[in-house]
């Protein structure tokens, strides 16, 4: 595959599987009302006025929908989008070449951004600020730029970490949205519009029971409504029955809170090997075996807004809630210091 490809389709690949169950207009997205309605606006307001539209930027915590977003957002605007990511993007020479294919109104989509290299962004301010680039060449003395004008396009970025982009950065995006988790309503809908998508027979409550365990995310609610379904196929008759939702996952090792093996590790890692806190990120991650950003990103967003833990200035600590869920009597804070 030549490089260019590769620089486009790593993200494609990824949720390849994805992309068939992916609503494609603003109406028959699930969710995110008010983000949906900022957006309606800025499209209908970019197309009466024959403009590419600005900017946009969505965070939060990964699987709650911000590719779908921005396909949606070409689609509905009538355009092409290209879809890379920060990490596959590694000379300017790179962004160079993805800019000067766009046609104007296009939209590129940068997943994980705050991953760009730091060349590689400074490049795409100008870009962004006045459709041109400068690039360089030729080495050493022999060295010059140039100035390349580019279509009028429309970036979309995408990231998990907000705080890690630089001002600069974060100043050019003319719209910045942040994704919040589901609530359950929205959940059951996304699960029943799914299982509609496979036709696949499912009761009232196996959605809720799949919607309850899915953390507030549609990615999710999505992958265990899928292997949901392999267990229907194998030991019922294909329909998702309350009765086989339940034992599956239960099979998976979701708890009825929605919280997985790894969630409950790292709870219990804080409770049984470092006494229930402060520990520091770095300290728990090691012990459960994952990546500090993966630990920060994807597992803690949840755990803290539901409770189960806090962040203190000297690290995480577990709190009752956790206890109950593993079963460990709890000692309330500040017993032993009176
Ligand atoms: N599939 C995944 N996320 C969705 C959403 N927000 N709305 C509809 N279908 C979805």
């Amino acid at each position: 595959m030549k490089k260019e490809e590769k620089i486009f389709t790593d993200l494609i690949k990824k949720d390849d599987e994805d992309l068939t169950l992916r609503p494609q207009t603003l109406s028959e997205y699930i969710g995110q009302e008010d983000i949906k309605e900022m957006l309606d606006i800025y499209i209908k307001a970019a197309k009466k006025r024959s403009e590419a539209i600005d900017h946009i930027l969505f965070y939060g915590p990964p699987g709650l929908g911000k590719t779908t977003l921005a396909q949606i957002v070409a689609n509905e605007m009538g355009v092409s989008i290209k879809v890379t990511s920060g990490p596959a993007i590694e000379k300017t020479g790179d962004l160079a070449a993805i800019l000067t294919s766009l046609e104007p109104g296009d939209i590129l989509f940068i997943d994980e951004i705050h991953r760009l290299p730091r060349i590689v962004e400074e490049v795409l301010y100008a870009a962004m600020e006045d459709y041109v680039i400068d690039i360089v060449i030729g080495k050493d003395t022999q060295s010059r730029s140039i100035r390349l004008d580019l279509p009028p396009f429309t970036l979309i970025g995408a990231t998990t970490r907000f705080g890690d982009l630089s001002a600069p950065l974060r100043d050019r995006f003319g719209v910045v949205f942040r994704l919040g988790y589901y609530d359950l309503e929205d959940l059951e809908k996304i699960v029943r519009r799914t299982a509609k998508v496979f036709e696949t027979k499912i009761d009232k409550e196996a959605v809720i029971e799949i919607a309850k365990r899915s953390r507030g995310t549609p990615r999710i609610a999505n992958r265990l409504l899928r292997r949901t379904r392999d267990f229907a196929e194998v030991i019922d008759n294909g329909n998702i029955s309350k009765k086989v939702s339940y034992y599956a996952l239960d099979k998976l090792g979701i708890s009825p809170e929605g919280l997985d093996e790894t969630d409950k590790e790292y709870l219990k890692t804080i409770i049984e090997k470092f006494n229930g806190g402060p520990v520091g990120l770095d300290a728990i991650s090691a012990a459960i075996g994952e990546e500090p950003t993966t630990v920060e990103d994807v597992y803690e967003p949840y755990l803290l807004q539901e409770g189960f833990i806090k962040r203190t200035s000297r690290g995480r600590v577990a709190l009752e809630k956790s206890y109950d869920f593993l079963g460990i009597k709890y000692y309330k804070e500040g017993l032993f210091n009176e």
